[in-house]
């Protein structure tokens, strides 16, 4: 297994993982966060977390006091585990493995959620389906269906999504999406409400979509 050394905590990650500085890598993106996460939360979770890159980024800031995680990839929650461990953050972070909130308990709640998803909704050439596709959006579905049960009244969603500028290059990236394919999902379910979109200034085909819990 790799690490990375992130603000004073060493992050254990492995392939299919990167740590990349640069985009799409994890640290990319957790750099690519600070243009939204300016204000501290008690408790912050990434959802697909993989390695937790972005997690970890920002607990190593203390932009957040405790951190959830949770993946569907075995490999991932090694790594997580292996960070708590190594760290000694097993009473600030915690773990699940679970499809989409299929296996997390009621129990679990948070202030912020954040995601660095699956991109694409169809498999493309030279993809990883895990990493970035989610199949005719039934992850994001599954998402905007519950997540109201997992944050606090007025509880935030900020995730990272992709346009692609619209358009597959058929090389390395699949058809992007855009936000009018997550408005009616969010809108379906009366407990939260869109709050809005904007484009990262890092790379504008990355855009935010923030989501609120009314009820
Ligand atoms: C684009 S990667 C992002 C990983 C990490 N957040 C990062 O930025 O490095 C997408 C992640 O979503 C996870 N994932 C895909 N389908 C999932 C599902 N049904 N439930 C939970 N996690 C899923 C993958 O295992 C992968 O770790």
């Amino acid at each position: 297994m790799k690490s990375f050394q992130l603000n004073g905590l060493k992050v254990f990650y492995q392939i299919p993982y990167s740590h990349s500085v640069n985009l799409p890598g994890g640290i990319g993106f957790a750099r690519m966060y600070e243009e939204v996460l300016t204000e501290q939360v008690d408790t912050l979770y990434e959802f697909c977390s993989g390695p937790a890159f972005i997690g970890f980024y920002f607990l190593s800031k203390g932009i957040c006091e405790n951190l959830i995680l949770s993946d569907i990839n075995p490999l991932a929650i090694e790594c997580v585990l292996k960070t708590i461990e190594y760290n000694d953050l097993g009473d600030k972070v915690e773990v699940w493995m679970s499809d989409g909130f299929k296996h997390i308990p009621y129990k679990v709640n948070a202030d912020l959620i954040i995601s660095n998803p699956p991109h694409h909704k169809k498999i493309y050439d030279g993809c990883r389906e895990l990493l970035h596709v989610d199949l005719n959006w039934k992850l994001h579905k599954n998402y905007y269906e519950n997540v109201h049960r997992f944050l606090s009244y007025g509880g935030k969603s900020i995730w990272i999504e992709n346009s692609a500028k619209g358009k597959p290059d058929g090389r390395y990236e699949g058809e992007g999406s855009t936000k009018d394919d997550f408005i009616p999902m969010i809108e379906k379910n009366k407990n939260i409400e869109y709050v809005g979109s904007e484009n990262c200034s890092f790379d504008e085909k990355y855009y935010f979509l923030e989501t609120r819990r009314v009820r």
